[in-house]
């Protein structure tokens, strides 16, 4: 989502009753950025040595039940940057092309109708591709290493625009089917797509696998979480079952081939929490997740009063998990794992650690939120995927605290623990899961600016952290500045960069320092690994990452019109050798979109991209955009990307 979340705003009249929210001890020491910079620059230096003695183990890249061999030698990206614009055209380096294969509306299942804006209902939608594209994921079909030329499409359908759908669409007065219409454009699709002898990716219009996953779909709950009071609503007494997912935004995979999917923005659909009694403290814990005290911003609580916290006030317990979903298996029902904790979540990036347990990292992409981490209790099975089913159902949740010495310690978030007791509020393991942020408030965790994806590089295993912007940082009655989100105002965003103690993703210690700050590369506060500014391709909003195969950071952002006067793009980046640092600008979208989803297939020959809200911030009257068709309406998409020639993307001859 491109809005800026600044809901909590300190100092506003959320954050007044944010409990907790000014206790915190700050940790700025008010540097100049120049000694911020210079300082992580010589940690790095101190760093690189002990990194090459580091046990790494590798993320598997496909859906497979064992671990894909590491890349042998390193190689750039060389393809010729391309410049930024605002035009209403997608661009691309040259040497590739790009094919639209996945629209909004276009259709999933066999039964489904072709898209017509005129005449659109939930039933047509529930069958048809959903809006607002984000995460991709590749899984092969067979379920085997390396496949490339046929496999699952999984993607996240993050939210609605309304105004962009419906020709007569009034905020003020949804009609039922159009609201009907929204919850089924949300969730996922998982769609069989094959390679064609031209080229070009095909939907497999018959295949049993493909499916659609909506805002009503029943989803099961599991975890310490399951069956607690205050997941139980008048609909499921048990606690156990919710309708639907929503907010999804990225998403990441298990080594068995599930993909895990993140609830983002979900505080955004349930309205009137001032309908609470003052007493009750569902009224806080709702507040501390900025649901909004009257209409929500969708109004979807005026067809279906599970939304509305007046008359349900637990709905919104049973949003803002991490779902698990089995692309291979339609009849597993999809779960939501809340031992992950409850999150604004972007990302659920999945990597194993030496013992065989499963670690999974997450942002909260709120401003002067937190970055966690799950560690499984139990190593997964290789091999044995019935194994795994239980495995993200049981483990510890940390959450990060940066220091200012470039150290960071991942802190507990378990029930008893200093702050986590009865005193506090908290008397079971589920409600400090439940109430995750106010658990991770009481720790002392670091305060961000909006973390939002995070990937594993497969070259050395290191951790990337996109800090997406923060206005609010260091504006009167906010955080100020600290070394960890050094820039006031941070209004183009910074890249982390994160090392486990000893090469263990489950360790409890880590180092960090910055890899980017982005922004025009004409500005002195803008840094880009060390790499000659001169040289980069301007960049801001760093939101969703991928790694290729040989190493290079793939960044896609999602806020450049306001912060750079361009079009959000796709961004290539070495993150080890000489070329570390090197930005350059791979691929342009249009007017009122974010990139979002980046994915390579097996090989790299593939690169998959969302082009989410194309026209966001116009109506349909006079959209800013008519991307893909030309026509009104603009419509979502998903991209497939290939080099002339067929090699792998971005790199010529490897
Ligand atoms: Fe859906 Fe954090 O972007
Ligand atoms: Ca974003
Ligand atoms: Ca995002
Ligand atoms: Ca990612």
């Amino acid at each position: 989502m491109s809005e800026d979340k600044s809901v909590r705003a300190p100092g506003g009249s959320e954050a007044a009753e944010v409990d907790g929210w000014h206790a915190i001890p700050r940790s700025d020491r008010g540097e100049a950025f120049e000694q911020v910079v210079r300082r992580a620059i010589s940690r790095r230096r101190l760093f690189q040595g002990t990194a090459a003695a580091a046990l790494i183990v590798y993320l598997p890249r496909v859906g497979q039940d064992r671990t894909v061999p590491p890349p042998t030698a390193f190689r750039p990206s060389d393809f010729s940057p391309i410049p930024g614009d605002g035009l209403d055209r997608v661009r691309v380096a040259a040497g590739h092309s790009i094919d639209v294969i996945l629209r909004w509306g276009d259709p999933v299942l066999p039964h489904a109708p072709p898209f017509d804006p005129a005449a659109q209902s939930p039933d047509a939608q529930a069958a048809q591709f959903g809006f607002n594209c984000d995460y991709v994921g590749f899984f092969p079909l067979p379920r085997v290493p390396g496949r490339a030329d046929r496999g699952l499409l999984v993607v996240n359908h993050e939210y609605t625009n309304p105004e962009l759908m419906f020709p007569d669409y009034d905020p003020l007065t949804p009609r039922v089917w159009q609201i009907d219409t929204e919850l089924a454009a949300h969730g996922m699709s998982i769609v069989d797509m094959r390679l064609g002898d031209d080229g070009r990716w095909r939907r497999i219009a018959d295949s049993g696998l493909n499916r659609r996953i909506t805002g009503t779909t029943p989803i099961a709950i599991t975890g310490p979480a399951a069956g607690h009071p205050l997941m139980r609503t008048s609909a499921d007494p048990t606690g156990r079952t919710v309708l639907g997912t929503l907010g999804n935004c990225s998403a990441g995979r298990t080594p068995w081939g599930t993909v895990l999917s993140a609830e983002e923005n979900f505080h955004l659909y349930f309205g009137n929490r001032d309908r609470l009694s003052r007493g009750d403290t569902r009224r806080d814990f709702h507040a501390r997740y900025g649901v909004p005290r009257q209409v929500s911003r969708w109004g979807f609580e005026r067809a279906h009063p599970r939304f509305d916290i007046g008359v349900e006030p637990n709905e919104a317990f049973r949003f803002g998990w991490v779902v698990e979903v089995d692309p291979y298996d339609p009849e597993w029902i999809p779960r939501k794992r809340t031992a992950l904790g409850r999150i604004r979540r972007e990302a659920a990036t999945s990597v194993v650690a030496p013992d065989g347990r499963l670690v999974m990292y997450s942002g909260d992409d709120i401003a002067f939120e937190y970055i966690y981490k799950f560690v499984t209790r139990q190593p997964w099975s290789p091999g044995d995927r019935a194994a795994n089913r239980d495995l993200l159902d049981d483990g510890t949740l940390y959450v990060a605290r940066f220091d200012h010495d470039g150290g960071g310690l991942w802190l507990p978030l378990t029930y008893g623990a200093p702050g986590l007791g009865p005193y506090d509020g908290f008397h079971s393991q589920a409600d400090v899961l439940i109430n995750t942020v106010r658990a991770a408030d009481r720790l002392g965790a670091t305060r961000m600016d909006r973390p939002e994806d995070i990937e594993i590089s497969p070259i050395d295993g290191h951790v990337f952290v996109a800090l997406t912007k923060n206005p609010l940082r260091g504006v009167e009655g906010s955080p100020p500045a600290d070394a960890t989100n050094p820039r006031a105002k941070n209004r183009s965003g910074h890249v982390l960069e994160l090392v486990e103690r000893d090469g263990d993703h489950a360790a409890t210690r880590f180092t960090w320092s910055f890899f980017l700050l982005c922004g025009d590369p004409d500005d002195e506060g803008t840094y880009f690994a060390g790499f000659d500014r001169r040289q980069v391709s301007a960049i801001a909003c760093p939101d969703n990452l991928a790694f290729d195969r040989a190493g290079n950071l793939w960044i896609a952002t999602d806020g450049q019109p306001e912060a750079l006067g361009m079009n959000d793009g796709l961004y290539s980046v070495p993150v080890t050798g000489p070329q570390r640092g090197h930005v350059k600008r791979f691929f342009s979208a249009v007017p009122g979109a974010e990139v979002t989803g980046p994915e390579f297939t097996p090989d790299d020959t593939t690169l998959f991209l969302s082009v989410q809200h194309p026209g966001e911030g116009s109506r349909l009257d006079a959209p800013t955009s008519t991307w893909p068709d030309g026509t009104s309406p603009p419509r979502p998409s998903v991209v497939a990307i290939r080099a002339d020639g067929g090699g792998p993307v971005g790199r010529s001859g490897a």
